[in-house]
C-alpha cells in the first residue's frame, strides 16, 4: 500500500480530483491510501462543498482555509500549510493538478523536502507569461517526477522544452518521465454525463430550450478585471442575444459577479440586467453544468476546462482569450479564437451558426486516463 497526498484548491482541481479517486476506489483499493489536502483557495458552497457532495470525492483530510488574497501572500500560507502536512504525513509522491496558485503550492513545498511529485495536465502551454496559470504550470513541470499529458501537443511543448521521452527509471525530479495520458476530464465528463438526466431540470427552471440556448462562462483575471475587455465581452453577449433571439445563460464565477457592477458602464449594467434574454446565474454544480453543456447551442468561454467539455459534448466554441492551451480544439475546427474583440466574436457566432458539420476528433484518450495514472504511479514511484 502506498499513500499519495492529493493537493486541490480550486473549483476544477476538486472535480479532476473525483476522477483518480473514483480509479483508486474502484481499481486499486488495497494498493493505494489517498490523503487529500484543499487548500481552501475556493469556498463558497457553490465553487467547493457542492462538488464533493456531488461528485462522490472523498472529504477532505485537512483543509487549510487560505481563502482569497494577493497571489504571494496565497500562495505562501498554502506552502507553510502544504510542507507541515507533507512532514507529517510522509506520502510517497504527491498529486498536482493543472496551474492554480494551489498547485505552484504543492510544487514548491514538496520539492525543497524532496517529495515526488506527479503532475497531471503537463505540458500545457499559453506562451503567454503574464497569465498567472502559465508561471504556474512551467514551474510545476519543471519539478515533476511524472508529468501526464493529456494532449500531443503538451508532449511537444515539454520536448522542445528539453524533456526526454525515452529515458528509462529509476525516475526522479533529474530524471522525469512524460506520459501521453489522455484527460482525466474526459473521463469525468464521460463517467457524469450518464447521470446528469437527473439534473436537467436546470434547462427547464431557466426558461430554456435544448439547442436553443448559447451557454458562458467568464471568469480569467484579464476579463474581468478589464473594463474595457469586459465592456467588450457583455456588448457582444447582448447583441448576439438581441440579433438572434436567443437565450444566453452565464453561470457567473463570484470574481466577475462582484466585478460587473463596477466594471460594466452603467448603460451596458442596465441593458444587461434588463434583458430578458441573458440569464445571469449563481455557479452551477458539475452536473447542472454538464446539463447545460450537452444541450448548448453554442458555448462562449474564457474558461480551460469548459472549452474541452464543449468539445467532448460535440459543441461550437468561441474562446474569449487571445489564445489557448487546447489548440487541438481549434485545429479541429470546432473552436475559434475570438478574444474579446466584439466583432470576432459576432463573426464566429454567425459562422458557427451557418457550419454544416463540425468535426470532433477522439484526442483526449479513451476515458481511462486515471487508471492509467494510478497504474504507473504504482509501477514508478516506491
Ligand atoms: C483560479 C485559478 C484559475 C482557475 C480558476 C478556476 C489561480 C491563479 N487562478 O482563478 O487558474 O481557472 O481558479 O475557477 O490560481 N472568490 C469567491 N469565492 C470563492 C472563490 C473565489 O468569492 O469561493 C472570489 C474572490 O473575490 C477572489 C476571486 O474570486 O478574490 C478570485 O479567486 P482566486 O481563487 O484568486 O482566482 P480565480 O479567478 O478563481
Ligand atoms: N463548472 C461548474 N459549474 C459552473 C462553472 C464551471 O461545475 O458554474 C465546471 C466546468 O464544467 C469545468 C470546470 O468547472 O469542469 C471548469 O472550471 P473553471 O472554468 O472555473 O476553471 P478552468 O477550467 O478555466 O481552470
Amino acid at each position: 500500500m502506498i499513500k499519495l497526498l492529493t493537493i486541490i484548491g480550486a473549483r476544477p482541481q476538486i472535480i479532476k480530483a473525483a476522477a483518480i479517486s473514483r480509479a483508486i476506489k474502484n481499481k486499486f483499493p488495497d494498493k493505494i491510501q489517498e490523503v487529500i489536502v484543499h487548500t481552501g483557495q475556493h469556498y463558497d458552497n457553490n465553487m467547493s462543498q457542492i462538488f464533493f457532495d456531488e461528485l462522490d470525492i472523498p472529504h477532505p483530510n485537512y483543509n487549510l482555509n487560505v481563502g482569497s488574497g494577493l497571489h504571494g501572500k496565497q500562495t505562501a500560507v498554502m506552502i507553510e500549510g502544504i510542507e507541515e502536512i507533507l512532514l507529517k504525513e510522509k506520502p510517497k509522491c504527491i498529486i498536482l493538478y493543472g496551474d492554480t496558485n494551489s498547485t505552484l503550492a504543492g510544487a514548491v513545498a514538496a520539492s525543497k523536502i524532496h517529495v515526488p511529485i506527479v503532475h497531471i495536465e503537463a505540458g500545457l502551454r499559453s506562451f503567454n507569461k503574464s497569465m498567472p496559470e502559465e508561471i504556474n504550470r512551467i514551474i510545476c513541470d519543471n519539478v515533476s517526477t511524472l508529468l501526464f499529458s493529456p494532449t500531443k501537443s503538451g508532449i511537444k511543448n515539454l520536448v522542445k522544452e528539453g524533456f526526454k521521452l525515452k529515458n528509462t527509471g529509476p525516475y526522479s525530479i533529474n530524471n522525469p518521465k512524460v506520459y501521453h495520458s489522455g484527460d482525466i476530464m474526459y473521463d469525468n465528463s464521460l463517467f457524469f454525463s450518464s447521470l446528469t438526466e437527473r439534473s436537467v431540470s436546470i434547462i427547464k427552471d431557466n426558461g430554456l430550450e435544448n439547442e436553443k440556448y448559447v451557454l458562458a462562462t467568464i471568469h480569467r483575471n484579464n476579463n474581468t478585471d478589464d473594463p474595457k475587455r469586459l465592456n467588450s465581452l457583455f456588448r457582444a453577449i447582448n447583441k448576439i442575444s438581441v440579433e438572434n433571439k436567443i437565450n444566453v445563460i452565464l453561470p457567473l464565477h463570484p470574481r466577475t459577479a462582484k466585478l460587473l457592477a463596477k466594471n460594466l458602464s452603467s448603460e451596458l449594467y442596465s441593458t444587461v440586467k434588463t434583458n430578458k434574454l441573458i440569464k445571469i446565474i449563481k455557479p452551477v454544480s458539475f452536473l447542472e453544468m454538464i446539463a447545460l453543456e450537452k444541450n448548448a447551442f453554442l458555448i462562449m468561454t474564457d474558461s480551460g476546462g469548459v472549452q474541452k467539455e464543449a468539445f467532448f459534448f460535440k459543441k461550437p466554441c468561441i474562446i474569449l482569450r487571445p489564445e489557448t492551451e487546447w489548440v487541438e480544439l481549434v485545429n479541429s475546427g470546432s473552436a475559434i479564437i475570438a478574444d474579446t474583440n466584439e466583432e470576432h466574436i459576432l463573426k464566429a457566432f454567425n459562422q458557427f451558426k451557418k457550419a454544416k458539420k463540425l468535426k470532433f476528433p477522439e484526442i483526449f484518450g479513451d476515458g481511462n486516463a486515471a487508471e492509467f495514472i494510478c497504474a504507473e504511479i504504482l509501477k514508478n514511484i516506491n
